[in-house]
């Protein structure tokens, strides 16, 4: 049975600035996840606040909010067959230091902080960030 989902996925600063773009796209390619949008933009940072407004009340948030906002990122929809979950489980755990091996935080991601990428941890969240960045 087909389960095609889209998920948002953001390439942060820290990898842009590494110039790893391609090779984190190759990966997601790799898994089988066909990249429907992208685009390389520059978050204001009252944009990264409101993307990131679930997280207003935690002690990270301002940093949060300047780090995506610092420089170039990439954001790109990715479709495949549960594309939210398998996006979630290659990208590895929050902090690369206790991502599985193999995941992307594992391999590129630097700190807790600048762990090289985002994804939507859930179809409804998946479609407004989707939104957020893709409705006009
Ligand atoms: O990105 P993910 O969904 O795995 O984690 P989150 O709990 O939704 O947190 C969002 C982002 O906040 C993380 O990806 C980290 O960049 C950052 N964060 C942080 O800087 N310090 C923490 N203790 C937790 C998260
Ligand atoms: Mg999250």
């Amino acid at each position: 049975m087909s389960n095609l989902e889209q998920t948002l996925s953001i390439i942060k600063p820290d990898a842009v600035e590494r110039n790893l773009e391609d090779k984190i796209k190759t990966v997601f390619k790799n898994e089988g996840f066909k990249i429907v949008k992208e685009k390389k933009i520059k978050l204001e940072k009252k944009d990264a606040e409101k993307f990131y407004k679930v997280h207003e009340t935690k002690p990270f948030y301002n940093d949060l909010c300047e780090y995506l906002s610092s420089g170039p990122i990439v954001v790109m929809v990715l479709e495949k067959n549960g594309a939210v979950l398998d996006n979630r489980k290659l990208m590895g755990a929050t902090d690369p230091k206790k991502a599985e091996d193999g995941t992307i935080r594992k391999e590129f991601g630097l700190s807790i902080d600048k762990n090289t990428v985002h994804g939507s941890d859930s179809l409804d969240n998946a479609k407004v960030e989707i939104d957020f960045f893709f409705a006009h």
